[in-house]
């Protein structure tokens, strides 16, 4: 895709991203973080409509930052404090704001088909910043950039996927956009009960990538293999309420943790990725080897997040 051909698009799933997309998203993202000066107006007077439905800590704060950096507005939403919580339905919601005109919405849920809902709804370009169990691409594009700054290439990486695989949308959607490059290597390793879901492994086996799946038994093992292991948090919210979930999610809870023992006789050049939050999975002191990534892939979440949000909303200038 050429720049112009971003002019105006929503960001809903990576299926939609060829390779060159992909590739020149993250060219300009590396730009942006080489020269922390460039695009520093850009966003004057357009308005971004940040409508977080499910928590969020990175994904709201960098879009809000990537915002305010371009000199661009960010409008305040609350779903605590909003009508939502009186019974309003997610398409009346979105009908008002259609009436108040933002230049981009950017939109977190927990159901799979709300961004497309708001991609019907409303007239401005929609970002997909995590529906459900679903996908979250623009995280999966700071993934890519993060493998790509630790690597020198996307290309031929052996990964391994770890933990909840079933719920985590973030680990759907890097292995799909994967399957888009050369010679690469999944393993997915997971608890029996959340392994990837099938839909996703059919997809994968369609597309001719190499993975492999794994049980908790093999990850020791696994860490000696790859060049960056990809751990992610069990998905609690995403488990049936009551007592069978908290059941489930109490048998699980503990069974697995990648801790500096771990760590012994891996390559010096293992890094560790995470979306964040971590909870329990990572020991923390592992924070302070050089091993750990997750720090610096956040910090990316940024520039990703400028980069498209200018690629969208300002026409080839
Ligand atoms: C992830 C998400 O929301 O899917 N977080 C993020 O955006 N960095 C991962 C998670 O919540 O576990």
């Amino acid at each position: 895709m050429e720049r112009d051909n971003f002019f105006g698009k929503d960001i809903i799933s990576l299926n939609d991203f060829s390779r060159q997309d992909i590739d020149y998203i993250l060219d300009v993202a590396q730009k942006i973080k080489d020269n922390p000066g460039e695009f520093k107006f850009s966003m004057k007077n357009k308005i971004m409509a940040p409508l977080f439905f499910e928590n969020s800590t990175r994904t709201s704060t960098s879009f809000q930052m990537a915002m305010l950096h371009m000199g661009g507005n960010v409008m305040d939403f609350d779903v605590e404090t909003s009508s939502l919580k009186k019974g309003e339905t997610l398409r009346d919601t979105l009908m008002m704001i259609k009436g108040y005109q933002p230049d981009v919405v950017v939109l977190r849920h927990s159901l799979g088909g709300a961004v497309q809902l708001a991609s019907d709804v409303l007239d401005c370009p929609v970002i997909n910043a995590g529906d459900g169990q679903n996908q979250h691409p623009t995280q999966t594009m700071l993934d890519l950039f993060t493998i790509n700054e630790i690597r020198g290439d996307i290309d031929g990486v052996k990964i391994a996927m770890v933990g909840d695989l079933k719920y985590g949308r973030t680990t759907h959607s890097l292995a799909l956009a994967l399957s888009k490059y050369n010679n690469c290597k999944i393993y997915f390793i997971s608890p029996e009960s959340l392994m990837m879901p099938k839909d996703v492994l059919k997809e994968l086996q369609e597309k001719g990538i190499d993975f492999y799946e794994n049980s908790l038994s093999d990850f020791q093992d696994i860490l000696k293999l790859v060049d960056i292991v990809y751990m992610t948090r069990i998905q609690r919210e995403r488990f049936s309420v009551g007592i069978e979930g908290e059941q489930e999610y109490q048998k699980i809870k503990n069974d697995y943790c990648l801790t500096r023992k771990m760590l012994k006789n891996v390559s010096p050049n293992l890094k560790i990725m995470h979306p964040l939050p971590k909870v329990f999975e990572i020991e923390s002191e592992i924070d302070y080897t050089p091993y750990a990534y997750y720090f610096k892939q956040a910090e990316n979440g940024l520039y990703i997040r400028k980069a498209l949000l200018n690629l969208i909303l300002k026409n080839n200038e």
